[in-house]
């Protein structure tokens, strides 16, 4: 897949992306070291970067190793800006505000680096890339191929060669690293990225609530998270304070529901990431199958933390892989030997539906219409508003959440202000609505934003 080049001239590219005050400045917020180094980039042109790590109490006390290890992350910068500079118009995954489809995904392969002697003053790392082999890279990430390089950083301190490190980067546009790129493309990046949100989740599902109502909890959620998946709960949590009680209230919700569902036989976790529920419902629901589908790369960690837990169930329950965006649903589950469409069912779409398309999430919803032939199964499935996906929002909670899915790898695309019209068009015939604030009776704008539905066929 070919990449277009972007036309933006190269003062164009440092105004808007490359600025040396930008990037100090964006990468400082994503990697706090850099902010508490005071580390800083001195100067960037095309393939060239200049940084200074200042010496101070942050970056030196008399071990090697720290020194050493603060140098070979500078040097690992000041390398990456340079590579940054040869991809004009590229915004960077992880550090600039953006999409995958338009944007660029760095990361370090390897470094050698050879400390010639400890660093005294303040440490200048220059990145100085040869035309021919930026010339090189250009070409090959434009033609739409990853691109492996190896580039030389020299870091001097007092006039002197204090390090030298050859650092090797890949670089590829992240569209290709997402689930719509074919499998063996997809990276450890990817797979990375993937588990993170999940996890992230499950750390949010977790938590507990001040809010008497919720009391709904999920005695694995915890585990399956991981300390990643805390930290990074913790950290979406404190950009956006209303996310804790909105999936709270999305859980407690389906679990409600699936207490309603008369002669219930049936789960569906569709997009189950690391949610843990049909091991919390399994011992109460002796007569339920759970059927959990995802990514592989989902369900291989699945597996790995459900076979980590005191009883998994795994008779009760049968997992799945399917990318929903190629793969039909009717068939996957449709045909499995254990599903039967004329039992009642339960079918549960959370936080999936605002990274599908709007094509995607109907023909989504249509596949689930259809494995539901009984009565009284039922869809839970949830939904933002457009403006919280167009970014016309005044709330600046929500926008800066948006920015850290983005950086996850997570961006929103979808929203619908009208659930029932979509559901509908799916073939289903009665959709209730409720917003995450109407069932908490908090009229904080936030909370309205969000909605659950419950559709039966
Ligand atoms: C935000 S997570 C939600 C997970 C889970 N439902 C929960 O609430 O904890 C979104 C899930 O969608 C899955 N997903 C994303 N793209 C997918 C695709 N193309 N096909 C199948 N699953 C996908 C991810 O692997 C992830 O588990």
């Amino acid at each position: 897949m070919a990449m277009q080049q972007l036309e933006v001239s190269w003062e164009q590219d440092y105004r808007d992306r490359m600025n040396p005050e930008l990037m100090t400045s964006l990468l400082r917020t994503s990697i706090p070291v850099l902010d508490r180094c005071d580390w800083q980039i001195k100067s960037v042109r095309e393939g060239f970067c200049e940084t200074l790590l200042p010496l101070n109490k942050e970056t030196t006390n008399q071990h090697g190793t720290h020194q050493a290890a603060l140098i070979s992350l500078s040097a690992d910068y000041t390398g990456g800006m340079a590579l940054a500079t040869l991809l004009r118009g590229v915004p960077l995954a992880g550090i600039h505000a953006c999409r995958n489809d338009v944007s660029a995904s760095l990361w370090l392969a390897g470094m050698n680096v050879r400390y010639k002697c400890p660093s005294t003053g303040h440490l200048t790392g220059i990145c100085e890339i040869d035309p021919v082999q930026a010339e090189e890279v250009k070409q090959r990430y434009f033609r739409g191929n990853r691109v492996l390089v190896t580039l030389q950083v020299r870091c001097y301190s007092n006039g002197e060669l204090a390090a030298e490190a050859e650092m090797k980067y890949f670089a590829q546009p992240t569209i290709q690293l997402t689930p719509a790129a074919p499998q063996p493309s997809r990276s450890t990046l990817f797979n990375h990225k993937l588990k993170a949100s999940a996890r992230m989740i499950a750390g949010v599902r977790g938590k507990s609530s001040a809010r008497a109502k919720l009391r709904s909890h999920c005695p694995h959620a915890g585990f399956a998270a991981g300390p990643h998946g805390h930290l990074l709960a913790d950290h979406l949590n404190s950009i956006l304070p209303q996310l804790n009680d909105m999936v709270l209230t999305r859980s407690q919700h389906i679990d409600e529901m699936i207490q309603q569902v008369p002669g219930l036989r049936q789960v569906v976790l569709a997009g189950a990431g690391l949610d843990m529920r049909s091991i919390k419902h399994a011992s109460s629901h002796p007569h339920v199958t759970f059927f959990e589908i995802d990514l592989p790369e989902m369900i291989a960690e699945r597996e790995r933390v459900t076979k980590l837990l005191q009883e998994d169930y795994r008779h009760q329950r049968v997992m799945l892989t399917a990318d929903f965006k190629t793969q039909d649903l009717t068939k996957i589950i449709g045909e499995h030997e254990r599903f039967d469409p004329t039992v009642p069912t339960a079918i549960i779409f959370e936080g999936c539906s605002m990274y599908f398309s709007e094509v995607e999430n109907l023909r989504l919803y249509k596949s689930f219409r259809e494995l539901m032939q009984h009565p009284l199964s039922c869809l839970w499935t949830d939904f933002v508003e457009p403006k919280v996906v167009t970014r016309r929002t005044n709330d600046q909670r929500i926008l800066s959440f948006l920015e850290g899915m983005d950086s996850l790898g997570e961006s929103f695309i979808f929203g619908t202000d009208n659930p029932a019209e979509l559901l509908e068009s799916a073939g289903f015939g009665i959709v209730e609505t409720i917003s995450a604030g109407s069932y908490l009776d908090d009229p904080d704008p936030v909370l309205e934003t969000y909605s659950f539905s419950i559709a039966r066929p």
